[in-house]
């Protein structure tokens, strides 16, 4: 289960995403093509199963991961995945930022708290039964723990930066204009 820290970077990242999560934008048709491209059937479904707050997360880790180490479509495919199992918390921000506050008290949460906070086993075992392939599985497995043997240290810097990065702030895609 993840666990939180109280290092003052670490706050910056958990308050910056919980403002960029409250203001994400529905993905646009250019957008769904670039999804469209990463995954497809069941990886599919689940990408667009997550909520659109978490859908545009995954698509900017996923741009930044492509635009970092050209031609790894793995590595951005684990960036587009890798919190597919957020979604079972059925949590808004509010509801994620106490969930994250509890962890940082070391406060024993509630259930979908809980959930929220195990994503990342949830949404790797999701992943492995849809047939992922080792690295998608494998990074959302380990997002938040010591990177695993079977990622590359390369690999793996390119995969933390991207989900680090994502939250940077708006990263405003050109065809973002026009939504369906
Ligand atoms: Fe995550
Ligand atoms: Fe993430």
């Amino acid at each position: 289960m993840t666990k939180h820290s109280w290092r003052s970077r670490h706050l910056l990242h958990l308050a910056r995403r919980a403002w960029d999560s409250s203001r994400a934008r529905p993905l646009g048709p250019r957008e769904e093509s670039e999804v469209a491209g990463l995954a497809d059937g069941r990886l599919a479904e689940l990408f667009w199963a997550q909520p659109v707050m978490d859908q545009r997360h995954a698509l900017e880790a996923a741009r930044y991961a492509l635009a970092t180490a050209p031609g790894r479509r793995d590595l951005a495919r684990a960036s587009l995945l890798h919190d597919c199992g957020k979604r079972h918390s059925r949590l808004g921000v509010t509801g994620r930022t106490l969930a994250t506050l509890s962890s940082l008290l070391r406060i024993s949460p509630p259930q979908r708290w809980a959930a929220y906070l195990d994503h990342a086993r949830i949404g790797a075992d999701e992943l492995a039964a849809a047939g992922a392939e080792p690295m998608v599985v494998e990074f959302a497995r380990h997002q938040d723990d010591e990177r695993p043997d079977q990622i590359a240290l390369e690999d793996w810097l390119v995969l933390k930066a991207a989900d680090g990065e994502s939250h940077r702030g708006p990263v405003d895609n050109q065809y973002d204009g026009s939504h369906q």
